[in-house]
């Protein structure tokens, strides 16, 4: 009788780690595909060079990619999609934490290429592009947002980041493009100028700016000091 319970324990408990291991295994896989790299990874490299409406570099965009994987992050705004090269691998980061990309753009031709663009990546299920006037539609979204990215109107970019800040979790990153720092001088304000001073001395932010494309300022958001 003794010996039938042991039996009994040893096979239970065999089927309870089959169970669990199977979970852990479905978990990985989930961010795992392998397809949609191949996918995203050809639509690039047969574009490289050809990005002509105002794109982000490529080292730019890889940039913004690994800051979303290195944080996990799952609910990112685009301000400014053009025809989606930015768009392309914020939302390729994101297939990878289960997350979504809402992209806006007010111009309807970029808008459609970007449509197509991300439908040739293999990308769009990851993405909500909208087309409309950022000026009121950020207004309009709920958030909360864990990632941003500014890359529309440089003149309006203090007045995105206000209505935006309250909408970013602590712990997320507010990310704009063509920013200086003064370091650079090509990239001296830009239209940009206002905003960076606006932002840098914010004491829940921590911003740093990366020269080595067109200028990114990062700015983390921290819990108040
Ligand atoms: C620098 S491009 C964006 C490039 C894009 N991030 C990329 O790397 O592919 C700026 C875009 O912002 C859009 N834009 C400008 N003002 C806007 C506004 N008020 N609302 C929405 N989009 C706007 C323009 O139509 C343009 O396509």
């Amino acid at each position: 009788m003794k010996i039938n319970i042991i039996i009994c324990s040893v096979i239970l408990l065999y089927i309870v780690q089959f169970f669990c291991a199977g979970d852990n295994v479905s978990a990985q896989e989930s961010t795992v595909n392998p397809t949609l790299d191949d996918s995203v990874k050809s639509f690039l490299e047969e574009k490289r060079g050809s990005w002509r409406d105002m794109n982000v570099p490529e080292s730019d965009g890889k940039i913004l990619y690994d800051i979303i994987i290195k944080n996990n992050y799952k609910n990112a705004l685009e301000i400014g999609t053009s025809t989606g090269h930015s768009g392309i691998w914020i939302a390729w980061a994101l297939s990878k934490t289960g997350g979504k990309l809402i992209t806006i753009d007010i111009n309807e031709d970029r808008y459609r290429e970007a449509l197509a663009n991300f439908k040739k990546a293999g990308l769009t299920k990851y993405i909500d592009a909208q087309l409309a006037n950022a000026h009121k539609l950020v207004k309009e979204l709920e958030g909360p947002f864990d990632f941003i990215f500014s890359d529309a109107d440089k003149g309006w970019y203090k007045n995105y980041f206000i209505d935006l800040f309250p909408k970013l979790v602590i712990g997320g990153c507010f990310t704009a493009h063509n920013v200086s720092d003064g370091t650079l001088s090509q990239w001296f304000g830009g239209g940009t100028a206002e905003f960076y001073s606006y932002i840098k001395d914010i004491p829940e932010l921590e911003t740093t700016v990366d020269n080595s494309g067109a200028g990114l300022s990062i700015s983390y958001k921290r819990g108040k000091k």
